[in-house]
This record gives C-alpha cells, sequence and structure tokens, in this order.
C-alpha cells in the first residue's frame, strides 16, 4: 500500500525516479476533485507521453457498467470513497466483466492493511491511500511493468510465409493497422526482412533504418534507443524498420536478436515480427518464442509441403502452446490448377483460419499506394476475412472474449467472495 503523504511528495525536491510507462491505454474512474486534480497532473506528466490516458468521472460501479459489452484497457485505475464490505462487493461485480491481464489500481480513502492484504491477494495489482500525488499513481503503474518479474507488456505474433511472395507480410502489415486503428491497441511491427523488407512501402512511410541500428547495438539496446529508432506510422502504430538497402550485407547473428525483441516487448501490447521466408536458427528461434505464428500458405504443392514441415515442426517444437494458424492466401487465380481447400486442410491435419481469395484489383491499389487493404476495398472478402484473423488475434472474436471474460486476476475475486 503506497502511502506517501502528498504534501512530503511535493515539497520534496529530489524528485522520485519513476520508469517511463509503456504504450499502453489506461482509464480511470475518479469519484473526487482532489483525485481528479491529481490525474490531470498524471496526464501531462513527460512519463505518460506514450501511454493513452482516459479519466472519467465515477467509481468502481460505473468501470463494471462501462465493460459489460467493451473490452477492459490494459490498465483500470478506480477510486473508491466504500469501506471495506462494499469495496469488496463492487470488485466482484467488475470482476465479471474485466478482460484477461488487465490491472487495476485502487484508490481507496480506507487506511487499512488487511484490507489491502485481502485485496492484494485477491488479484488486485495496487492499492493507493487517497489523496494521491500525481507521481504516486504514475509510480504504481509504471511498476506493474517495469519491475523486475513483471509480466511481459507484448503479445508477440510472429508471420511467416510458406515461400516466398505469398503475401505474409501483407496480412501481417493489415492485422496491426486494424488492432492499431479500429481496436486502439498500440502496435509495433518489427520488419526483419533486412534487404526487402516492405512495411515501410506498406504504411506510407520513408523510415529511418530502425531494425539494422538496433542489430548494431544490441547489446546495449534499450527503451530510450528503441524510442529513436521507432518510425510512427499512426497513433497507436509503430515500425521497426528494415533498411531495404542491399549495398551492405546484413546478416543476424543467433542470438542478436533477443535483447532487441526484449525492448521492444516491454514497450507495446501487440508486436507483429515480419519473418521473411528464411529457416535459420534466428527465424526458427522467433516462431517457437512467439505467443502466436501465423503460417500464410498459398494453394500449390510446394506451399503445401512447407507449411506442412512448418506446421509439424513448430507444434512439435511447442507442446503447450496454440499450434500454429493457417492463412490460405491467393486462392481463386483464374485458370490457374489450385489445391481445393478441404484437400489442403486435410493434408496439414487442420482448417485454415482464414481463406483469402486473390484479389488482384485490391491488393495491387492498397500495394500502390500503401494503403490498407480495408482502405481500398472495405467490403472485399479479403478485408473481411482479415478483419476476422484480427479480431482473433487481439481476442476481441465474440467465442474467444467470451471465454475470457471472467478470466483476469482480479476475477480470481469472485469464487473467493461467493464463498463468504
Ligand atoms: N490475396 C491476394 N491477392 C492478390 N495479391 C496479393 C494477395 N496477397 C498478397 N498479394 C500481393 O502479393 C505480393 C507479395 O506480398 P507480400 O510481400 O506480402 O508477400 P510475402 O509473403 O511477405 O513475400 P516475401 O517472400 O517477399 O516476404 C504483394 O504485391 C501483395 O500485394
Ligand atoms: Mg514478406
Amino acid at each position: 500500500m503506497n502511502q506517501t503523504e502528498p504534501q512530503a511528495l511535493a515539497a520534496d525536491t529530489a524528485t522520485p525516479v519513476v520508469a517511463v510507462v509503456p504504450r499502453i491505454n489506461i482509464t480511470v474512474f475518479c469519484s473526487t476533485q482532489a483525485t481528479q486534480a491529481a490525474m490531470q497532473q498524471v496526464v501531462v506528466d513527460r512519463r505518460m507521453a506514450r501511454a493513452h490516458v482516459d479519466v472519467r468521472n465515477g467509481g468502481i460501479m460505473s468501470a463494471a457498467q462501462a465493460y459489460s459489452q467493451a473490452t477492459t484497457p490494459e490498465v483500470l485505475v478506480l477510486e473508491t470513497e466504500g469501506h471495506r464490505d462494499q469495496v469488496l462487493s463492487e470488485l466482484s461485480q467488475l470482476a465479471q466483466v474485466c478482460d484477461p491481464s488487465t490491472k487495476v489500481v485502487l484508490i481507496g480513502h480506507v487506511n487499512d492493511v488487511i484490507l489491502y492484504r485481502e485485496l492484494i491477494r485477491q488479484g488486485l495489482s495496487e492499492y493507493l491511500v487517497a489523496p494521491v500525488h500525481q507521481l504516486q499513481v504514475i509510480d504504481a503503474i509504471s511498476s506493474l511493468f517495469n519491475e523486475p518479474g513483471a509480466d511481459p507488456i507484448g503479445r508477440i505474433v510472429a508471420f511467416i510465409g510458406a515461400k516466398g511472395g505469398v503475401g505474409s507480410s501483407t496480412i501481417a502489415h493489415n492485422v496491426a493497422a486494424l488492432a492499431s486503428g479500429e481496436d486502439k491497441v498500440d502496435t509495433i511491427v518489427t520488419d526483419l526482412d533486412l534487404a526487402f523488407g516492405t512495411a515501410g512501402l506498406n504504411f506510407n512511410q520513408d523510415p529511418a533504418h530502425g531494425i539494422a541500428e538496433a542489430i548494431a547495438s544490441s547489446d546495449r539496446i534499450d527503451q530510450t534507443m528503441l524510442e529513436r529508432l521507432l518510425t510512427k506510422c499512426g497513433e497507436r502504430l509503430n515500425l521497426l524498420s528494415a533498411p531495404a538497402q542491399v549495398e551492405k550485407s546484413l546478416g543476424i547473428e543467433d542470438d542478436t536478436l533477443e535483447p532487441i525483441i526484449d525492448a521492444v516487448r516491454s514497450s507495446a501490447p501487440l508486436i507483429i515480427l515480419d519473418i521473411p521466408n528464411l529457416w535459420t536458427v534466428w527465424s526458427k528461434q522467433l516462431l517457437i518464442g512467439a505467443d502466436d505464428v501465423i503460417i500464410t500458405s498459398t494453394p500449390d504443392l510446394a506451399s503445401l509441403r512447407n507449411t506442412k514441415n512448418i506446421f509439424d515442426f513448430l507444434t512439435a517444437a511447442r507442446p503447450n502452446d496454440k499450434a500454429p494458424l493457417i492463412i490460405l492466401n491467393q486462392v481463386g487465380v483464374q485458370k490457374r490448377p489450385e489445391i481445393p481447400v478441404a484437400e489442403f486442410s486435410k493434408a496439414i491435419g487442420v482448417e485454415p483460419t482464414a481463406v483469402i481469395p486473390f484479389d488482384a484489383h485490391v491488393f495491387g491499389t492498397a500495394a500502390s499506394n500503401g494503403q490498407m487493404v480495408g482502405e481500398v476495398g472495405p467490403k472485399s472478402k479479403a478485408a473481411e476475412q482479415i478483419s476476422m484473423l484480427e479480431q482473433l488475434l487481439i481476442g476481441k472474436d465474440p467465442e474467444a472474449s467470451m471465454k475470457n471474460k471472467g478470466g483476469s486476476a482480479l476475477a480470481k475475486l469472485l469464487p473467493m467472495l461467493r464463498k463468504k
């Protein structure tokens, strides 16, 4: 329980060292003017420059109502003026709508160490006693992500093509654009196709050579350096871009990427790895280490064979993880003999998660203009399939999100409270 007196902090000339808060969504519900005033200071603080903060009026019940239909952000900060039983009862209602991985910080008006211990034991991330100082709030949020042993923020989704040119990068970039745009999930695209990467082109940017510099200094990469190397492509979309130059042959040593991926992963909730069609020690390591793997394939024999080999390899190497998802792309090219979807699925042993038709107009226009498929052909089957894939990956697919609701740390409160 953070009980630092606000006056003491304000009077202290030696400002405490508080780490920068990563790119996350934070929603605050506060019910007193004093907390509202502190929050106005939180929002403008330099340490919050990367985060998106939404300050609203209300308490725990306002949050429970607001999120009965919507997804909860990475962090919820809630103020309550209630006493012990009321706090526990209101939190149990919030727990029913709280998404997995949402961290809840409570600002309470009761300085009760027993209540504090109980709340922390039951899944609350932090309890602060009002009145709060802005730096106390920032410190509480920052510590959730920066302390040793803190959960990594970023979910890593690795995209690889079963052979060259199957559309893996295009799909990866479109998923990133949807997640960071409509769904407001801060996303970093890491383009690992050093010589030929297209992320800069597809996002209509002429970016710095982020990934090349990161590789050159991988032994000393930190958040400050990463910040300098990222290219901003949208309010919530950043790119660690490939140099796309052939003069220098840039190699990736086997363990160069690990510190870079760790740094990127500490910076935003969604990390899209655009891995070229290469089978090397580092590409295998990235695929094995990812939270989700997407293999993009086309309906021909070489793609089928490679997809099967990659799928079987990764399923064996990740026995406790979700199997890779398969996207069958560029389906239905006129006059081209193709392996039918049913036969393709039978040979691999799983159905493709999405089947995307060959659409020369939509994909060609998007590639030429640096636009996304959904902008060029919002009603196209390709846009619909990519959107479905994106919803699935960010856990917004209706079935998945119903299963997820109530899975958060806070949701553990529910059964415990019911027993009382
Ligand atoms: N469904 C589709 N219909 C038509 N064109 C497509 C489709 N999907 C991708 N393309 C086009 O295919 C080309 C190759 O796409 P992309 O660069 O995304 O593939 P890749 O698998 O990442 O290739 P590389 O092996 O070069 O990394 C691009 O011009 C893209 O616009
Ligand atoms: Mg590619």
